[in-house]
C-alpha cells in the first residue's frame, strides 16, 4: 500500500492539460478536499519526451515539488500507455493491426502492438528515466505502470505479433505435432507442416479453429503482461521499496487472465489496483456491479487493494451517461472501501476543457466549487479521514464463485449450441444473486486452494483442466459443498470434448449424465415442477446417482431432471441443468448457503447492503449502505465512525446514506 497514513483519496491529475498558473490552485483545492494521493502523468508521454530521447522533466519537477509542499503524495505514472505522434509516425510498425489486416492509426490512445520490441524498448527507456529522476522524491508514493492494459488494443494481428505468437506456441506445445493435436487440425484440413504457416486467427471465410483462437487470447494476455513485468522490474531495480501497480479493469475486461496478472501484482512492493465505472443500462444493479468489481479485485490481491479510478458522477462513453444522484458518490466510494479498497481515487481531478473526455465528470467539475459534486467530494474527504483506523482490516468471505478466463474464452468461440450462454455474464449473475441475498463472496480460479470456503459455486465452467477437476473433486471429498451450473465440465483446456458420460469432468462427481442439449429460443422460458422458471438452456439429463430436486414441467424435455443434488461421502454437490430466472436462482443459492451454514451479514433488512471489514485482533467495521429512498432501521450497534454517533439500539441509516459501525471484538459475529 502507498505509505500514507489512513486511506488514500484523490484521482488522476493531468496538469499537462492546464497552464502553470492553475497548478497552485489545484493544490489548494486538493487540500480543501482532503486529497492525499494523486496519479500524475498517465497520458503525459508527449509532454515528458517531446522529441525522441529529449526528456523534459522540469515541469514535472515543479508539479512534484508543488504537491509535496502541499502535503500530497504522488502515484507517478510511467506514461507508457499512449506514445506521442512523433513515435508512431516514425515507427508505424508499432501500430496495432486488426483481424481484417487494417493497421490502426494514432490520434487516439493505446495505438500500440503489445509485442512490438520497438514500443517495449521506448516504454522501458521512459520508465527508467522517470525512475532515476524521481525515485528519491519525497512526494513519490507509488509507481503506476501504463494504464488499463488491453483496454483498447487487446489483440494485435500484425506480422510482429504473428512471429511472437509462433514463439509462444512453441513454448506451449513443443513441436508441430503437439500444436496439431492440441488444435485438432485434422478437422477441415488445417494440418500445419511448417511453423511459418501458423498465423494469428486473422479474418477467415468462416469460423477459425477454436483452439487457435483460444491460444491467441492466452498469448495476447501474456504479451501485455510481459510489457507490465518489464516496466515493473525496471522500477523494482531502480526504485526499490516503492510499491508498483497498474490499474486493472476487473469487471469489464475479459481480455486478460487476471489470475496470472494478480500473481505478478502482489507480493513485496506491489499493489493491486482497479478501475471501475458503472454501466447505466446494465442488467445488474449498480451496487451489484460494484460488489463484483471489488470482490474480484480483493480476490486477486488476496487482501487489501486500491480503487485507482471511478467516477464522481457521469462518464461520457456510454450511449446515455447517467449522472449520480445526491449521496451516490459517497455510497459508491464506501462500497469499494467496504470490500477491501484502502481508499478511493477518481478519474480525474479537474474536468478537461478539451479532448474526448471533456464531458466526463471529475472531482472538480466544469461548474467549479459551487456545485453538488464538489461539496460531495469535500464531504468524502472528511469521511475517509474519519475511517483511518480501518486501514489494514480485511473483508472476509465464506463462499467462492469460480472464474476461469480460459474457460470463458473457450466458450466465446463461434458455433456454440446457444449464443445466449455467455459465461462471464452468468458468473456475474450468480455473484449478484449472492449479493442480493446479503452474502459476500470471493472469486477464485478452479485450481485454487478452496479449503477455507464452506461453499463453492461454478456458474459456468465449460472448459476445465484435469488438475482443476481433481481439485474440485478433492474439495467435495473433504466435505466442501459445490454447485455447478449448466454447460460445465464438457471440454479440456484445448477445447476438446471430454469422453462420455457428459459432462466428462463432472458426471461422476454430480451423479448425472447429460444426453443432449436442448437450448431454448431467444425469448422462450420453461417452468419447473417446483414453480420456478428458467430460460436459455435445457438439456436431456439423467440422474442415475443423484437426487432430483426439480424437473421440467414443460419445454422441450418435460419430466427430465433440471436440478439435482448428490450427497457424497464428503460434501453435497448440486447441478443446475438450466438457467434459472434471477428470483429462483437467488432463492436456491440462499437456501443452499443457509444449509451449509453461510448466512447474510445482516438478515432481514432489504435495501441495506451490509459488509464487514475485520482487523486481525477481532475489531470490526460494519458498513451499512442504504440503497433505498427511505431511512432504514438496522439491528446493529456500535460507534458510527462517519458521524461519531454511538448506536445502542437499532442503527438508523438515512435514505441513500451510509453508516460505518466500529464494533469491538466481542460485538460482531466471529
Ligand atoms: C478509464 C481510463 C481513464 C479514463 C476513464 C474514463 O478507463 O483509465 O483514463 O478514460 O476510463 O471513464
Amino acid at each position: 500500500m502507498p505509505k500514507i497514513q489512513g486511506l488514500s483519496y484523490g484521482g488522476d491529475y493531468n496538469p499537462e492539460q492546464w497552464p502553470e498558473e492553475v497548478w497552485p490552485r489545484d493544490v489548494e483545492l486538493m487540500r480543501e478536499a482532503g486529497v492525499n494521493l494523486v496519479t500524475v502523468g498517465v497520458f503525459a508521454w508527449a509532454w515528458l519526451e517531446p522529441e525522441p530521447g529529449g526528456y523534459a522533466f522540469d515541469r514535472l519537477d515543479r508539479i512534484m515539488d508543488g504537491l509535496h509542499d502541499g502535503g500530497i503524495r504522488v502515484c507517478l505514472a510511467t506514461a507508457t500507455a499512449s506514445p506521442p505522434p512523433w513515435f508512431s509516425y516514425a515507427h508505424p510498425e508499432t501500430l496495432p493491426v486488426d483481424a481484417d489486416g487494417r493497421r490502426l492509426s494514432y490520434g487516439s490512445r493505446q495505438a500500440i502492438c503489445a509485442s512490438s520490441p520497438v514500443y517495449r524498448q521506448a516504454a522501458l527507456a521512459l520508465t527508467e528515466q522517470l525512475a532515476q529522476r524521481y525515485r528519491d522524491h519525497p512526494a513519490l508514493a507509488v509507481w503506476h505502470v501504463h494504464n488499463e492494459y488491453a483496454c483498447h488494443n487487446a489483440h494485435c494481428y500484425c506480422d510482429v505479433s504473428a512471429a511472437a505468437f509462433r514463439d509462444w506456441l512453441q513454448r506451449r506445445h513443443g513441436d508441430l505435432a503437439g500444436l496439431n493435436a492440441a488444435w485438432g487440425t485434422a478437422f477441415w484440413s488445417q494440418t500445419y507442416t511448417d511453423w511459418a504457416q501458423v498465423q494469428p486467427p486473422r479474418a477467415t471465410p468462416t469460423s477459425s479453429n477454436p483452439g487457435q483462437v483460444l491460444d491467441f487470447k492466452r498469448f495476447s494476455s501474456d504479451e501485455h503482461l510481459a510489457c507490465f513485468v518489464a516496466e515493473r522490474d525496471a522500477l523494482h531495480r531502480l526504485s526499490p521499496g516503492v510499491p508498483v501497480t497498474t490499474n486493472l479493469m476487473t469487471a469489464s475486461c475479459v481480455n486478460l487472465d487476471h489470475w496470472a496478472w494478480g500473481r505478478e501484482m502482489t507480493g513485496p512492493d506491489r499493489l493491486l489496483s482497479n478501475d471501475h465505472y458503472l454501466l447505466g443500462e446494465h442488467p445488474l444493479e449498480p451496487p451489484a456491479q460494484i460488489a463484483f468489481a471489488a470482490d474480484l479485485s480483493r480476490s486477486l490481491a488476496g487482501g487489501p487493494w486500491l480503487l485507482m479510478e471511478h467516477s464522481t458522477s457521469a462518464v461520457n462513453w456510454q450511449p446515455r451517461n447517467l449522472a449520480k444522484p445526491p449521496g451516490q458518490l459517497r455510497r459508491d466510494a464506501l462500497a469499494h472501501v467496504a470490500r477491501g479498497s484502502e481508499g478511493a481515487l477518481y478519474f480525474q481531478w479537474r474536468a478537461s476543457r478539451a479532448g474526448s473526455e471533456k464531458w466526463h465528470s471529475a472531482m472538480l467539475p466544469h461548474a467549479g466549487t459551487d456545485s453538488k459534486i464538489w461539496r460531495e467530494v469535500v464531504q468524502l474527504g472528511t469521511d475517509l479521514r474519519a475511517l483511518a483506523e480501518i486501514e489494514g482490516s480485511r473483508t472476509g468471505a465464506e463462499v467462492a464463485v469460480l472464474l476461469d478466463y480460459g474457460s470463458v474464452w473457450a466458450q466465446e468461440a463461434a458455433n456454440q449450441p446457444s449464443a445466449d450462454m455467455v459465461a462471464f455474464d452468468e458468473i456475474r449473475r450468480w455473484h449478484s444473486a449472492l449479493w442480493r441475498a446479503g452474502i459476500t463472496a470471493d472469486l477464485a480460479p478452479p485450481d485454487a486452494d478452496l479449503g477455507r470456503y464452506r461453499l463453492v459455486l461454478a456458474p459456468a465452467l465449460y472448459a476445465v483442466t484435469d488438475d482443476a477437476v481433481a481439485n474440485l473433486t478433492g474439495y467435495v471429498a473433504a466435505g466442501g459443498s459445490l454447485v455447478i451450473g449448466p454447460y460445465s465440465g464438457l471440454v479440456d483446456e484445448c477445447d476438446q470434448v471430454r469422453p462420455a458420460p457428459l459432462p466428462g469432468a463432472f458426471a461422476e462427481l454430480l451423479g448425472i449424465r447429460v444426453e443432449e442439449f436442448f437450448p431454448l429460443r431467444a425469448a422462450e422460458t420453461v417452468r419447473l415442477d417446483d414453480g420456478s422458471t428458467a430460460a436459455v438452456w435445457t438439456e436431456l439429463l439423467a440422474a442415475p446417482d443423484a437426487e432430483v430436486l426439480a424437473r421440467y414441467a414443460d419445454g422441450p424435455v418435460p419430466g427430465a431432471p433440471a436440478i439435482t443434488r448428490r450427497g457424497t461421502a464428503g460434501g453435497p454437490a448440486w447441478y443446475l441443468g438450466t438457467r434459472l430466472a434471477d428470483a429462483p436462482l437467488g432463492r436456491l443459492l440462499a437456501e443452499v448457503a443457509a444449509g451449509v451454514g453461510v448466512h447474510p451479514e445482516l438478515p432481514g433488512t432489504p435495501g441495506v447492503e451490509a459488509i464487514r471489514r475485520r482487523h486481525a485482533d477481532g475489531r470490526s467495521y460494519l458498513f451499512l449502505l442504504n440503497h433505498g429512498d427511505r431511512p432504514a432501521e438496522v439491528d446493529a450497534t456500535g460507534l458510527d465512525l462517519l458521524t461519531g454517533e454511538r448506536w445502542t439500539g437499532p442503527t438508523r441509516v438515512a435514505a441513500h446514506g451510509a453508516v460505518v459501525l466500529a464494533q469491538p471484538a466481542a460485538e460482531g459475529p466471529a
